[in-house]
């Protein structure tokens, strides 16, 4: 397994650009198994679980091509509608298949993904909603086998959430009648979802809103779309900045979608300048600390928490970072406490005692973000770090140390062979 060897302490500087988002292009790949026909996505950042998705829709059927950003996908020889426990278990969002699946090919059978380090991630939302379009849903060695002709429903979920939405959504456009969807997430990946459903000749109202109103259509056609730029990714950079950079310029940001992180990065005291479409970030001399609290969209997001609490260790004083979304999703702290952070953890939450001196220390990621927040620590400490287990950071940051030594980090991708 790669790792990274760090060697914190220099101050990042130069331009930066964000990649496709990869929780858009998941699930647009996965709708276009809808209607058998080609499509054409661009800006398709180059990751871990791009390839694993694209190899799902291999074996389902679908022929594809990707290169320099663009990628090709061919539906039409779609003959085999599963999403077998290797790949599933693997990335979750190959559970985005099954509306998709279903709503084509009349049955399909995915593997339920089971764990994951951040709690239980259950699908039952994803479940109810398939049930109440008209599906049948059994269990059969560890795979859901849904079966039956879809027909319009209203479906209010109990939660918001990302997965159940875009499943649903994917299920309804080919359903029968008129489906509602009521606390739907509004997340800026399902927006993106519904316009490339749109584009594909779905008839979907209230894009954007916790409301959508969708009327079944019997035909469907391929289409082409650009990934909308990556927040979570952009963020990540925002942090880094905040942390360690003097002029980290960062391009391709959607400012619309990050607000809310803007606005808690300012109340840190960092500086913000908006120039030409850039992004321009450096550390503040004082760094203010400043509590969060991750909520859906246009909340703070979660898969930008453990970044946040990296930049809380250099804060000067205590603040509180609660996870609403994932209780449990604290994996990177008992890390980020070997480089020499003094973080406590109390249910859904920490208090950060900032600020700390962080000394280089070997850690392992855990998941893509706490990944993430281990590499932003590191650079932010003295001495050298190592990060084992970066197949994490692979699956959702394209070229990820690329970028950084490009600002100036010292960064090294370690093969596992050596
Ligand atoms: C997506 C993102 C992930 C992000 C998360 C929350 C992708 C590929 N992944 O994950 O990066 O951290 O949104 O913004 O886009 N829940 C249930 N039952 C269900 C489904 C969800 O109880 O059937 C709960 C979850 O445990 C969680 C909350 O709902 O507490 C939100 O999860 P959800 O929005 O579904 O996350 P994902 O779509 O899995």
């Amino acid at each position: 397994m790669d790792k990274f060897i760090i060697e914190g302490g220099h101050t990042l500087t130069g331009d930066v650009h964000i990649s496709g988002a990869k929780n858009a292009v998941l699930p647009i790949m996965a709708a276009s198994l809808l209607w058998p026909d080609r499509y054409v996505l661009h800006n398709v950042p180059d990751l871990r679980d791009t390839h694993t998705m694209a190899h799902l829709l291999e074996i389902i059927g679908a022929s594809i091509s990707f290169e320099a950003g663009s990628m090709q996908i061919d539906t039409t020889a779609c003959r085999n509608p599963e999403a077998p426990y290797e790949l599933v278990k693997t990335m979750r969002a190959s559970f985005y298949v099954l509306g998709p699946l279903l709503a084509r090919f009349g049955k399909c059978r995915v593997s339920l993904p089971g764990g994951c380090n951040w709690g239980p991630r259950p699908v039952d939302l994803h479940l109810k909603a398939i049930e109440s379009l008209g599906a049948s849903i059994s269990l059969d060695s560890g795979y859901i086998l849904a079966e039956g002709r879809l027909r319009g429903a209203t479906i209010d979920f109990d939660i918001r959430s990302v997965g159940a939405t875009g499943n649903a959504l994917m299920a309804a456009v080919l359903a029968e009648g008129e489906t509602i969807l009521t606390n739907a997430a509004e997340e800026p990946e399902i927006t993106a979802l519904a316009y490339f459903l749109q584009k594909m000749g779905a008839q979907i109202e209230g894009i954007g809103t916790s409301t959508l109103h969708v009327r079944g259509q019997k035909e469907l056609h391929g289409t082409e779309d650009e990934i909308v730029a990556d927040r979570i990714e952009a963020g990540t950079f925002l942090i880094a900045g905040a942390l360690a950079g003097d002029g980290v310029r960062i391009a391709g940001v959607c400012e619309d979608h990050l607000t809310l992180v803007l606005h808690k990065l300012e109340a840190t005291g960092t500086e913000l300048r908006r120039r030409d479409g850039l992004i321009e970030v450096s550390r503040a001399a004082e760094i203010h600390p400043v509590d969060i609290v991750t909520t859906p969209y246009p909340g703070y997001p979660t898969d930008l928490q453990a970044q946040w609490i990296a930049l809380m260790t250099q804060a000067d004083g205590s603040c509180i970072v609660q996870d609403n979304i994932y209780r449990d999703r604290f994996a990177h702290v008992p890390e980020l406490i070997r480089l020499g952070a003094q973080i406590r953890l109390e249910g859904n939450a920490v208090t950060v005692l900032g600020p700390t001196e962080l000394i280089g220390a070997p850690v392992m990621s855990t998941d893509i973000r706490a990944s993430a927040s281990l590499v932003l620590a590191a650079l932010a400490a003295q001495g050298t770090s190592e990060i084992s287990r970066v197949y994490h950071l692979d699956r959702g940051y394209e070229a990820f140390e690329k970028k950084l030594a490009g600002l100036g980090a010292h960064i090294e991708r370690v093969p596992a062979s050596l």
